[in-house]
């Protein structure tokens, strides 16, 4: 079968609703559109997704979202190769929407139909040529590309960190990948979020508490790096949110206006939880490429737009080994995006049967 040449990706796994229109070129898969809307609002109001809530909001905005990705890449339905979808893991009601969707439209319009799991998914961000910051808008001439040569190559260990997952993965080839290692309990997202809402911090808690962190000392608080020892892969980080929430008991600084009450501390609090997360996921990576000898590590998922862990990652591996790359998308393509989808199913094109194909929330890195 021949690859395709525009696609269409659609995602609905947690509260965003998103559809991007991606485009085959001489160098690799580039953007065309990206739009992305979610009910951040609505979370932010209520401190985490309400999966009901999400879902009639998705309802609500999945076509609207498709017609607007059509729109701004000038793309007309008949000229689209094939419609990718997130198939799992995820919210059941959110995966409905968007699986259902696909299989109307690609019956419609007669096209093929490629599942896409989203942790695989979200590692295709590093194949991605264009890095230009707003996907709303037409891309244009001026946005920076990458080239082939510019792009990760196999073998490459890939970690992925998002608000449900943390998993290293050695990929050998497009598709061809080994589960190394995985959270026992909590991810490091969820660590993140959590720590956050503790800390008394606003919605989505990673990126407010790093972003606090930045005015902190993360040496300030000896916190656990949980396993950072353990000759395995895996990860555990239901301790160190323990330890979080005894040290900000024991120092009367919990919940909702510690910030305000006590801005210095609670900046430490938050840089001290960030340096003992990312020291634990930057150690078991490195060790990962360092047991297979990878000169790659590729990065995905929301938690990959932490400035700590690029940096921190990028310096010990390039102390380890010198031809040593890391891969890491631009923090827009991290998080929750149909345009991974869409470059997954561009390198992974293996049609489904629409009559068939089922949303799978259960679906994992071994499915
Ligand atoms: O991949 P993603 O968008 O959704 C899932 O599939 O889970 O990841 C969301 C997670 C949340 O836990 C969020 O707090 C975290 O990514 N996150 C961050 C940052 N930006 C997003 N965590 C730490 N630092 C950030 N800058
Ligand atoms: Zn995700």
């Amino acid at each position: 079968m021949t690859k395709p040449k525009i696609i269409l990706g659609i995602e609905t796994s947690c509260d965003e609703t998103a559809a991007a229109v991606c485009q085959n070129t001489d160098d690799g898969v580039q953007i065309l559109s990206n739009i992305v809307a979610s009910s951040a609002d609505l979370q932010a109001k209520y401190g985490g997704v309400i999966p009901e809530q999400a879902a009639r909001e998705q309802l609500k905005s999945i076509i609207p979202v498709i017609q607007e990705a059509l729109q701004v890449a000038s793309v007309k339905p008949q000229e689209i190769d094939v419609i990718a979808v997130t198939e799992g893991p995820g919210l059941i009601g959110s995966l409905l929407i968007g699986v259902e969707t696909a299989k109307v439209l690609t019956t419609v319009w007669q096209k093929p139909l490629v599942p896409v799991n989203h942790l695989i998914g979200h590692f295709y961000a590093n194949w991605i040529i264009n890095q230009q910051t707003d996907y709303s808008l037409p891309t244009t001439a001026k946005d920076e590309r990458r080239k082939t040569e510019d792009l990760p190559t196999f073998p490459c260990i890939g970690l992925l960190v998002s608000g449900g997952h943390t998993d290293l993965v050695l990929f050998t080839d497009h598709g061809k990948y080994k589960h190394l290692g995985g959270t026992r309990d909590d991810a490091a997202g969820e660590c993140f979020d959590k720590s956050a809402r503790l800390l008394g911090l606003p919605y989505p808690g990673g990126p407010n508490l790093s972003k606090l962190a930045e005015k902190g000392n993360p040496k300030t608080f000896k916190l656990p790096r949980p396993m950072i020892s353990s000759k395995d892969l895996d990860f555990s980080f239901s301790g160190l949110k323990t330890a979080v929430v005894n040290l900000a008991n024991s120092r009367g600084v919990a919940g909702v206006g510690a910030p305000q009450q006590n801005p210095k501390l609670i900046a430490n609090l938050a840089a001290s939880v960030e340096d003992a997360i990312t020291d634990v996921l930057v150690e078991k990576t490195v060790r990962a490429a360092q047991i297979h000898n990878i000169d790659q590590i590729i990065v995905a998922g929301g938690v990959a737009a932490n400035k700590v862990l690029a940096k921190k990652l990028r310096q010990k591996f390039s102390e380890l080994k010198s031809r040593g790359v890391v891969y890491i998308p631009p923090p827009e393509l991290c998080t929750d995006n149909a345009a991974y989808i869409a470059t997954a199913a561009f390198y992974n094109f293996h049609p489904a049967n629409p009559l068939t194909l089922q949303a799978n929330p259960n679906l994992s890195l071994s499915s």
